[in-house]
């Protein structure tokens, strides 16, 4: 029993969060360079402000990120030594197509993940590739805004075929795009989108949704059609929403919230949009700009396995105007008196997470893959050591409950990437200072810093959870 005994156990970075050297290799600015340090960057983030050009105001921490450009080849090595099976990281549009619409792709570029990949295979590790996460080539944004435009299929296939062409047989575990769901949350990041006075922003984050859904439909095609060993799954942003409490409204409340949160991964698992989802749509005055042929394309490629991050539950509450609310993953939720929650304020929940697992493959009946799971915590660099038993606490304790959906409750799951498996810049905050990793980066909020590799006593652990394939978790 326990987990199959091909487990892919890892753990997952992306290109923006991670790599640094923006201005290296031919690569042109993308949404994500852009994504400032402090108070601004959710209003960004969010579509509220315009940040299309650097500032003098602004600190941008992608542009160094935990400089993995330079050194992947240590980092890999570490992984290897941790018995990583599979490694997730994210391409950067803009180092392929720097514009996104030119002819012929960037070699420097391509030549790069190429290296990666290569470098995986000498440990043994099985790359898992998401073609977008959250990244989208400025030029396109100021010339076409981004995902509304349906040119931005074209432009997506075309990055499709050349990493499907040139990666065949280095790479079979794809994903389209990170967290479909967050569109709704982070429009600028996920999809490139600003707004403008008085639109209705449903309207427009549906239609950005719905080229991505055709885009990630089309590359499940063309990966299948390229190599029939390639694996396509779809990404969402999960944690369940529990109700506040057992009062109706409050039920119906999260059974709405969840709604929202499958949404879309529905349609690449299931091939359509439910009837919940158009009726979702109406209420709002909104619309699916169906062309000819979508339908019928989405319902024929749907993906071969299900991924998803979790970090925590969430709580619904049908009068969010008295509780008082928590941080969760840029998703609103009430407060849960019966968890405690980390230094960002995010609610630890391990038996949520089997709840999560066994509703998505209750819903889907497709193997599930987690993507994403971990703790975001401040570390202290003691002697040269980083003793962080708080992060081996969480992840033994998701990976009792993930091995409890697995063994009790027969979820068929591939396999499990841990997020930040080196330190990198967070998502939501712009900081270093929360820290997911196996792996110590010495650098700064502000970027200062050595960008010196330290181990810290959970990579001493985790290498023994893979070791034992997840039975010694002490
Ligand atoms: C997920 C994203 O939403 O959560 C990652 O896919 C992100 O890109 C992660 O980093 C953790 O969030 P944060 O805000 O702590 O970086």
């Amino acid at each position: 029993m326990g987990f199959r005994k091909d487990f892919l156990w890892g753990g997952a970075t992306a290109a923006n969060q991670c790599e640094g050297g923006a201005n290296e290799g031919n690569r042109g600015l993308a949404n994500v360079d852009l994504m400032p340090l402090g108070k601004d960057r959710y209003l960004v983030g969010t579509g509220k402000i315009k940040m299309y050009d650097f500032d003098d105001q602004h600190f941008y921490p992608a542009l160094t990120a935990v400089d993995f450009y330079h050194h992947y080849k240590e980092d890999i090595a570490l992984f290897g030594e941790m018995g990583f099976k599979t490694f997730r990281l994210s391409i950067a549009w803009t180092r392929i197509f720097p514009n996104g619409d030119e002819e012929k792709p960037n070699e420097e570029g391509l030549r790069f993940y190429e290296d990666i990949f290569k470098e995986c295979h000498k440990y043994g590790i099985e790359p898992l590739v998401t073609i977008n996460h959250f990244d989208c080539p400025m030029y396109l944004i100021k010339k076409i805004g981004g995902w509304r435009s349906r040119e931005m299929i074209d432009y997506f296939y075309k990055l499709c075929q050349t990493l499907f062409e040139r990666y065949k047989g280095l790479v079979k575990y794809w994903l389209t795009f990170n967290e479909i769901n967050m569109i709704l949350h982070f429009p600028f990041v996920a999809a490139g989108i600003c707004f403008e006075e008085d639109e209705n922003e449903t309207q427009v984050m549906i239609t950005a949704v719905h080229h991505q859904l055709i885009a990630s439909a089309m590359a499940t095609k063309l990966a299948h059609e390229i190599d029939s060993n390639n694996q396509i799954g779809c990404m969402l942003a999960a944690g369940s929403y529990y109700p506040e409490t057992c009062k109706p409204e409050d039920y119906w409340k999260a059974i709405c919230d969840n709604r929202e949160v499958y949404m879309f991964a529905d349609v690449q698992a299931r091939g359509y949009y439910h009837n919940y989802a158009l009726k979702w749509l109406e209420e709002r005055n909104a619309k699916i700009p169906f062309k000819d042929g979508d339908k019928e394309l989405l319902k024929e490629n749907t993906v071969d396995f299900v991924s998803f991050s979790y970090y925590s539950s969430r709580v619904s509450s049908s009068d969010l105007s008295k509780g008082q609310q928590s941080e969760s993953n840029i998703f609103a939720s009430a407060k849960n008196p019966y968890l405690k929650e980390s230094e960002w304020g995010w609610a630890i929940d391990p038996l949520g997470f089997r709840s999560t697992l066994n509703e998505l493959y209750d819903r889907y009946q497709k193997p599930l893959f987690v993507v994403e799971n971990g703790l975001g915590a401040k570390d202290v660099l003691e002697k040269g050591s980083i003793h962080d038993d708080y992060r081996i606490d969480y992840l033994r304790q998701h990976i009792q409950a993930m091995k409890d959906a697995v063994e009790k409750d027969g979820v068929d799951l591939l396999g499990y990437t841990t997020w930040g498996c080196i330190d990198l810049v967070s998502n939501g905050t712009g900081e270093v200072k929360k820290r997911y990793g196996f792996i110590y980066v010495d650098r700064d909020n502000l970027g200062n810093g050595t960008y010196q590799r330290i181990k810290k006593d959970s990579f001493y652990w985790y290498k023994k959870v893979i070791e034992t394939n997840g039975e010694d978790l002490y």
